[in-house]
């Protein structure tokens, strides 16, 4: 439905992996500095605990000749070599004083380092769902709720993962590993080569392998997100899946498909278990190399027994974080598909709730916090309280590249009149009514939509929708009280006097009288505590509360019996003077009224008249009042 010209537009300000990352982080990036200096100070502290060894082994228990300058200014500070030597308690209660401060700045990096996570994951969550709640009907219809959940879900936890921990391992790793090389090399530069030369080789197997399998964990998110999306359906389906007796079906559905995952899962631990052995393997060679020849060095006098226990706890330091760094780059593959499943949402195009003039302005100004920003724009295009003409001019449309739904298409609604909308399911009478609220958008050469002479286009969609009130042919109630569903177009406490009138039109007053807890009835999630003409009659009143100057009807008298079809019309017909009305039915009694009745077939209209007029025509409409009347 997209124009190419506007596609092309759209893919200039698709955000990338970085500025997703980026646009997210806002907020909670000085939450990670903080971590990352606490860190740095963290692996500094570490680094002295085995200076503190060795100086104690060379120069204060053994006669070490020649100590370093901060050796020699240390022990000087500690009342000098002999009073050390009477008092060794001073040294270990430096590393223990060292250890108490290292625990304290750890304490404080994880604090903040989770600060800066939960800040994090709390953006994304907005961002996301405002982002969700703006992106057109048509997106909504072409991707899985499941999924999408999925993606609102595990996905973004992934992310938060790979920002507060896995980065932050990276920098933590990256010190770790700079520092330790630092002070082995000090030590014993040969020794430090034989070390080191293992580091590229656990780091590129590390790579190698995440590469290897991260095709398998995209695969495993896709698994996920059909899982959840079929638990989902069933959830959401329930009584249908009851009502036809597919239990049994979906259940094995189910079950095959967890299976599958579950299959596809194990596969990924054996290999990833044989990923850590393997590592472990490598690991213990270099530790073992390690101890074997600074042992070596150590007899043949290169280095003192300090040092050489020094540069075995700097070894165990280096080794630990590349090891880690095996499991970062792991996640980290998990993270760019996650980042990718989540760019896909922001990245799809969200229905532009201003005017496609203004919009234009609105994509240059906000390119990575358009989400937020364009949503919050206060909404200044207004059509009044007045009814206008509403004219539809030679529209044409069809949903997928094809198959057209409604062709040439002309109508005429003028101010304050009913129209009446008769025609045989799936001829398009929903069509038009998803088009004139821009539910789905018409193509620019596709014929036009005018209210008070103004395409439909052009108009803010906020103002548009707060001017036509709209029930839906399956009406969805949100989970909460009957009165708040009623006042739903009124945001906070709702008023009692316009729910009751409300309710009196839509000719519910009398059910909810019987309810015990009345009005304040609590409504399951989707109103399924209520009966399908309930439900229809609570989304009129919805309508009639927020009291629109155009109210579309779109066979919401399907569910209720004729008398309390009457009944209804009648209110409607003295609540909605002066308000322009269209409605769908398949009954003729509900529209004969109206002061035109269009007849559709097949995306066109085939008949339009006075219910007089169309009977004296004797076609198609005529027919089915035959049909209709002769029971
Ligand atoms: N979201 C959609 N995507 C693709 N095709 C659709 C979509 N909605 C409706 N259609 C198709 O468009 C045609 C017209 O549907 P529409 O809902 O307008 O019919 P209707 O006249 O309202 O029927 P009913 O009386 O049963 O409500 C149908 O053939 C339907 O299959
Ligand atoms: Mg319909």
């Amino acid at each position: 439905m997209q124009t190419s010209g506007k596609r092309k537009e759209n893919k200039a300000k698709e955000m990338s992996r970085s500025q997703t990352i980026a646009f997210f982080l806002r907020g909670s990036v000085r939450f990670f500095v903080i971590g990352m200096i606490l860190s740095l100070l963290v692996a500094l502290l570490d680094m002295i605990g085995p200076k503190i060894v060795q100086y104690t082994i060379d120069y204060v228990l053994g006669d070490e000749a020649g100590p370093t300058a901060i050796a020699q200014y240390a022990i000087m500070a500690c009342g000098g070599r002999e009073y050390i030597r009477a008092h060794l308690y001073i040294p270990a209660g430096i590393v223990i004083l060292i250890a108490v401060f290292s625990a304290l700045f750890r304490y404080l990096y994880r604090v903040f380092s989770s600060m800066g996570a939960e800040k994090l994951i709390c953006r994304m969550r907005d961002e996301l769902f405002a982002h969700i709640l703006r992106l057109p009907v048509s997106w909504h219809g072409r991707n899985h709720t499941g999924d999408i959940i999925q993606r609102c879900t595990s996905d973004v936890e992934t992310v938060r993962n790979f920002l507060s921990e896995q980065m932050m391992t990276l920098f933590r790793v990256g010190i770790l590993v700079g520092f330790s090389l630092f002070f082995m090399i000090s030590i014993s530069p040969s020794l430090t080569a034989m070390s080191a030369i293992f580091v590229p080789v656990i780091i590129g197997y590390s790579v190698f392998f995440h590469n290897r399998i991260a095709a398998s964990f995209l695969k495993a998110d896709e698994e996920e997100g059909k899982l959840s999306s079929i638990a989902q359906e069933n959830l959401t389906g329930v009584r249908v899946v009851r009502a036809f007796g597919r239990e049994q079906f979906e259940r094995e559905r189910f079950e095959t498909q967890n299976r599958g995952y579950t299959r596809m899962w194990i596969r990924l631990m054996a290999w990833l278990s044989a990923f850590w052995c393997s590592n472990d393997l490598i690991s213990g060679s270099q530790i073992m190399l390690v101890i074997a020849m600074g042992a070596v060095f150590c007899v043949r006098g290169r280095i003192t027994t300090g040092q050489y226990i020094a540069f075995v706890s700097y070894n165990g330091m280096l080794t630990w974080p590349v090891r880690e760094l095996g499991r970062v780059i792991s996640d980290m593959s998990k993270a760019g598909i996650s980042i990718d499943r989540i760019r896909y949402i922001m990245n799809s195009e969200p229905e532009p709730l201003r005017t496609d003039t203004d919009e234009a302005a609105d994509t240059a100004a906000t390119t990575d916090s358009g989400a937020a920003t364009a949503f919050r724009a206060p909404c200044t295009d207004s059509l009044g309280a007045a009814p206008l003409d509403i004219v539809f001019d030679h529209v044409s449309f069809s949903y997928d590249e094809g198959t057209e739904v409604l062709h040439d298409v002309n109508l005429t609604i003028p101010a304050g009149t009913t129209l009446g909308i008769l025609g045989a399911t799936g001829a398009g009478k929903s069509t038009l009514i998803h088009l004139l609220d821009r539910l789905y958008d018409l193509p620019r050469d596709n014929g036009t939509i005018t209210i008070g002479g103004r395409d439909i286009r052009s108009i803010d969609r906020r103002a548009l929708r707060k001017y036509i009130g709209l029930v839906l042919q399956e009406p969805f109630l949100l989970s909460g009280t009957l009165a708040e569903n009623i006042s739903i177009t009124k945001p906070g406490e709702p008023d009692m006097e316009a729910v009751r009138e409300a309710a009196r039109v839509a000719a519910l007053d009398e059910t909810v009288d019987r309810f015990t807890d009345g009005y304040e009835t609590y409504v399951g999630e989707r109103g399924v505590t209520l009966s399908g003409g309930q439900k229809q009659r609570t989304a009129i009143a919805q309508i009639v509360m927020a009291d629109t100057p155009v109210m579309i009807f779109d066979d919401s008298l399907s569910a209720v019996d004729t008398q309390t079809d009457a009944r209804i019309r009648h209110n409607l017909l003295e609540h909605t003077a002066g308000s322009s009305v269209i409605l769908i039915s398949h009954r003729i009694t509900t529209l004969m009224q109206a002061d035109c009745i269009a007849v559709i077939d097949h995306g066109r209209i085939v008949e339009q008249g006075s219910h007089e007029e169309l009977l004296a025509l004797g076609g198609l409409y005529r027919h089915i009042y035959d049909i209709q009347t002769s029971y």
